[in-house]
C-alpha cells in the first residue's frame, strides 16, 4: 500500500528519497529545475549543457546524492516540447517519473513535475491522475508463474511536491478518489487476467460476494439457473446452454443517495469464454476471450469504487455471466428463443451471444425504474474495426447521457466516441421467423450490435459501452487495461458531486 499526501514545501529543502522533476525540450531551465539549479550551484545547468540530461518524453536519469539540495535522489525527466506538453505528455512523464522510482530502492517520492498550462486539469484531477498512474505502475498481475517473484517495490508513499496551498484540498480528494479508482482498475484487471478455466460465472458470483462481505453498503444477491428460468431468461440460457458450467446473474446494490431518488443501474456482459458455441471462432487469439467478462468485471469494479468513495447516489449493478460452448445441447444458429421480455429471437450466429444476455439483463433493469441504465460489454469485433484501441464505442438513446459519458471519459483519459443509432440499424435485423435476428450482417456491426439491444431498452435513458478495444491489448504486453472504470467512476463522481470540494 502507499501513501499519497502534498507538500508545499520549497523543493530544495524537501526531505525525500527521490524528487521528480521535468525538463523541456529547450535551451534553458524552466520552473522546477530552475529552482533546484541555483541550491545546486548550477550543476543542473552544466549538465544541460553538456547535452547529458533527458527532455525527451519518456526519457529520464537519476542523479545520485545530489548535493546542495535534501533529496536523496534527483530524478529528471524529459518532458518533449513546450507547446506538445498537454495532459497525455504530462501522464507520460509521470508515469516516467514512477517506472524510475521503481527500479530504485526510494520509499518515499515527490513528483515535482510541470502541469500543463493553460489545460482544464486542476489540482483535484492532478490528484486523481497521480494516484491513478501510481496503481497503474504497481499493478503486476496475478500469475501463475512457479518461479522466484520479484522484489516488492521499495515505494511506500508518493507527494505531489511545489503544489500552491490553494490547490491543496482539491488534490487531497483527487488523491483519495484516484485511489479508489486504482483498486477498481487493479480489480477489473485480475479479474480479466484470470484464465478462463478459473474465472467462471461461479467464481465472477463468489467475487461479488465477496465485496459485499467487504463492504457493508453492497448487498448482493446471486440468482442461480433454476431462478433465472423462472425469469424466463431464455436468451441468457440459451448462450448457458452447450457449457457444462452453470450460469449466475448477479444483483449488487448500493445504496449512498435518498431512499426515493431513481438509481443507476449498470449491466455487464460476463462470458467467462467466449468459444463462438456452434459458430465457434477461429483458434487464432481465442485464449483473448477468456476477457469476454470484462463489461461484469467493470461492474464489480465500479460498484466497489462507488462504496470505497460513499458517493451520494443510488447505484444497482447487474451482471449476467455465463461460458460459450458448443456442445450436443448447443443452441444451433437457426434456433429460435424467447426472450424475458417476450420478443422471439432468431438466433443466426451463436458467436453474438453477448448481446443475447444482455437484453435479459436490461430486462432486469426495469424493476428499479431507473434514472439512467448503462451496459457495458466487449460485443463486437466491429467495434474494434470502427474505432481501434483507443476509444470506447458509445451509443444509446439519450444523447445528453452519451454526451456525459464522453465527457467522463475525456476527464479521465479513459475516451470513449460516440456513434450513431439511428433506425436504418435496427431495420437491418428483421428476421423471415421471429420477432428479430441476433445478426445484422458485417456492415456496421457494432451499431447494429447496439441497435439489437435498442430493441430490448424503449422506454429507459440508455447508454451502451463497447470495450472490445479497450478492456484489454494483445501483444508482448498482454493484459487488462482496467478500462472503462476510470470513466464510469468519474461519471458517478460527478453524478454525486463528489468532484467539488
Ligand atoms: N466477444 C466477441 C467480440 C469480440 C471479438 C471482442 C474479438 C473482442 C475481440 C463477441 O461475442 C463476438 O463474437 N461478436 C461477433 C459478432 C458477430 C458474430 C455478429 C464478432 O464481433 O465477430
Ligand atoms: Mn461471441
Ligand atoms: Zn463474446
Amino acid at each position: 500500500m502507499v501513501r499519497f499526501d502534498t507538500s508545499e514545501q520549497r523543493l530544495a529543502a524537501l526531505v525525500t528519497d527521490c524528487l521528480a522533476v521535468g525538463l523541456f525540450d529547450e535551451d534553458t531551465l524552466s520552473g522546477a529545475s530552475l529552482a533546484l539549479d541555483k541550491s545546486m550551484r548550477g550543476a543542473l545547468s552544466k549538465l544541460k549543457a553538456a547535452g547529458d540530461l533527458p527532455v525527451r518524453p519518456g526519457e529520464s536519469q537519476l542523479l545520485l546524492a545530489p548535493a546542495g539540495i535534501k533529496a536523496k535522489r534527483l530524478l529528471v525527466v524529459g518532458l518533449g516540447k513546450r507547446r506538445d506538453f498537454r495532459q497525455r505528455a504530462w501522464r507520460k512523464a509521470t508515469s516516467t517519473a514512477l517506472a524510475a522510482a521503481l527500479r530504485t530502492r526510494a520509499a518515499h517520492l515527490a513528483l515535482a513535475i510541470d502541469q500543463p498550462e493553460n489545460d482544464t486539469a486542476d489540482a483535484y484531477y492532478l490528484g486523481r491522475a497521480v494516484a491513478d498512474l501510481t496503481g497503474a505502475a504497481l499493478y503486476r498481475t496475478n500469475d501463475f508463474k512457479t518461479g522466484r517473484k520479484p522484489p516488492r517495490p521499495a515505494l511506500r508513499r508518493v507527494s505531489i511536491a511545489g503544489l500552491s496551498a490553494s490547490g491543496r484540498s482539491g488534490a487531497r480528494r483527487g488523491l483519495a478518489q484516484g485511489e479508489a479508482i486504482a483498486a477498481g482498475q487493479a480489480l477489473l484487471r485480475d479479474l480479466g487476467n484470470l484464465p478462463g478455466n478459473v474465472c467462471t460465472p461461479r467464481y465472477l458470483a463468489s467475487q461479488a460476494r465477496d465485496l459485499g462481505r467487504e463492504y457493508r453498503t453492497l448487498k448482493v444477491k446471486i440468482l442461480d439457473e433454476p431462478q433465472i428460468r423462472r425469469l424466463k431468461m431464455g436468451c441468457l440460457l440459451a448462450v448457458s446452454r452447450g457449457s457444462a458450467e452453470p450460469p449466475r446473474f448477479i444483483v449488487m446494490e448500493y445504496r449512498g443517495g435518498a431512499k426515493s431518488a431513481a438509481p443507476l443501474v449498470l449491466v455487464g456482459k460476463g462470458v467467462t469464454f467466449d468459444t463462438g458455441g456452434i459458430s465457434l471462432k477461429d483458434p487464432a487469439a481465442m485464449d483473448e476471450m477468456k476477457y469476454d467478462m470484462c463489461g461484469a468485471g467493470s461492474v464489480l469494479a465500479t460498484m466497489m469504487v462507488a462504496a470505497r468513495l460513499k458517493l451520494r447516489l443510488n447505484l444497482v449493478g447487474l451482471v449476467a455471466a455465463v461460458e460459450n460452448m458448443p456442445g450436443s445441447r448447443a443452441t444451433k444458429p437457426g434456433d429460435i428463443v424467447t426472450s424475458a421480455q417476450g420478443k422471439t429471437v432468431e438466433i443466426l450466429n451463436t458467436d453474438a451471444e453477448g448481446r443475447l444476455i444482455l437484453c435479459d439483463a436490461l430486462d432486469y433493469a426495469r424493476r428499479y425504474q431507473p434514472a439512467a441504465v448503462i451496459d457495458m460489454a466487449t460485443l463486437t469485433g466491429a467495434c474494434v474495426i470502427a474505432l481501434g484501441h483507443h476509444f470506447t464505442g458509445i451509443m444509446g438513446n439519450d444523447d445528453a447521457l452519451a454526451r456525459e459519458l464522453m465527457s467522463a471519459g475525456e476527464r479521465a483519459s479513459d475516451r470513449g466516441w460516440q456513434l450513431p443509432l439511428t433506425e436504418e440499424y435496427a431495420e437491418q435485423l428483421r428476421s423471415n421467423f421471429a420477432d428479430l435476428a441476433n445478426i445484422g450482417g458485417r456492415d456496421g456491426g457494432a451499431i447494429t450490435a447496439g441497435a439489437f439491444l435498442g430493441r430490448f431498452t424503449q422506454g429507459l435513458k440508455w447508454a451502451h459501452l463497447d470495450i472490445a478495444g479497450t478492456a484489454w491489448v494483445s501483444g508482448a504486453q498482454k493484459g487488462g487495461t482496467g478500462r472503462p472504470v476510470p470513466l464510469l467512476s468519474d461519471f458517478l463522481i460527478h453524478r454525486a458531486g463528489a468532484h467539488k470540494g
